[in-house]
């Protein structure tokens, strides 16, 4: 099952309202074995602390995640036998508790704060009595050099594999920056002039120095810098606003046939703007980190995350 991380379909999309004439391209990462981009890193993480001994038989994992590493980290405790413990903001959609909960792991919500920042530091402090415990190995996504690694070394050349041509530039969220910095890297290596772009929420907007308050792209935007942010290696950066996140995702699945997550619709959304920018110089690569399911709550709630 394992083997179904990774190596996920490079997408054109053609039908999108504003996309004509660009060679835009989405990598399809909601199709990970695992259901999110964080499958990779998961494994990544977790392979990587099994063979240098930091992780032993029967030891627990433990992760703060505002949701997909958790599920991925859950999963891969599932197939190793590892007991998992994630640290969760409380106002993530449930289904990302739910989906932990079954693959084992145990969820310790904390109460969102007015500042998604605060939160999460919140969520650290919390962490780091957890990991002072015995048999415990704490991941650390947000400055675990294995994250970045794995997508220099697997979604970066795959990406320059299946565009089959130049790549003008890389569109990406920043979370804990491990898939923008990565492919970032790799990209640059074997084309030097590509541009590498970075995405944030606009009420979250740390990278461009903007205030922080909450907001709906989740697992983007966690209200500081991370520590695997290279600044060396990004151009420029977009500031999406959550409607237009929710609009584009909406229509990804209503033109394109895809049904992914809000943080996909704020690539896609900052993947065009950037076309607009550069014509038809080359081809503009996003990601599509997740899956609508993982969402649908929020339709029950009352949330708008179709097209209309
Ligand atoms: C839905 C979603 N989009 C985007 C990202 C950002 O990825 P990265 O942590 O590589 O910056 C994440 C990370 O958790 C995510 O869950």
């Amino acid at each position: 099952m394992l083997s179904a991380i990774g190596g996920t379909p490079l997408v054109r999309l053609r039908n999108l309202e504003g996309c004509a004439g660009m060679a835009l391209f989405a990598k399809a990462e909601h199709l990970n074995a695992g259901g999110s981009v964080k499958s990779r890193t998961a494994l990544a993480m977790i392979d990587d602390a099994r063979n240098s001994g930091k992780l032993r038989a029967g030891d627990t994992i433990l992760e703060v995640s505002s949701g997909n590493e958790g599920v991925a980290l859950a999963m891969l405790g599932a197939v190793y036998g590892h007991p998992v413990i994630i640290v969760m903001p409380n106002d993530v959609p449930w289904e990302r508790r739910v989906l932990i909960e079954r693959y084992g792991g145990r969820v310790i919500l904390v109460p969102a704060q007015a500042n998604v920042g605060h939160t999460l530091q919140q969520c650290f402090s919390i962490a780091e009595e957890l990991a002072a415990k015995p048999r415990c190995y704490y991941a650390r996504q947000f400055e675990n050099p294995s994250n970045v690694r794995v997508h220099e070394e697997t979604t970066g050349p795959e990406v320059i594999r299946q565009a089959g041509g130049e790549i003008a530039a890389f569109v990406a969220g920043v979370g804990t920056g491990g898939t923008l910095i990565g492919v970032g890297r790799a990209l640059k290596r074997r084309y030097p002039r590509a541009m590498v772009v970075a995405v944030e929420p606009a009420t979250a907007a740390v990278l461009s120095g903007g205030p922080v308050t909450t907001h709906r792209q989740f697992g983007i935007g966690e209200g500081f810098i991370p520590a695997l942010y290279d600044r060396t290696v990004v151009d420029d950066v977009v500031t999406v606003a959550d409607e237009d996140a929710y609009r584009t995702a909406g229509a990804l699945a209503t033109e394109e046939g895809l049904m992914v997550g809000p943080t996909s619709g704020s690539n896609v959304f900052a993947a065009m703007e950037i076309g607009r920018r550069l014509g038809s110089e080359g081809a503009i690569v996003t990601v599509l980190p997740d899956s609508a399911e993982r969402y649908l709550s929020l339709v029950t709630d009352g949330a708008n995350v179709t097209a209309s």
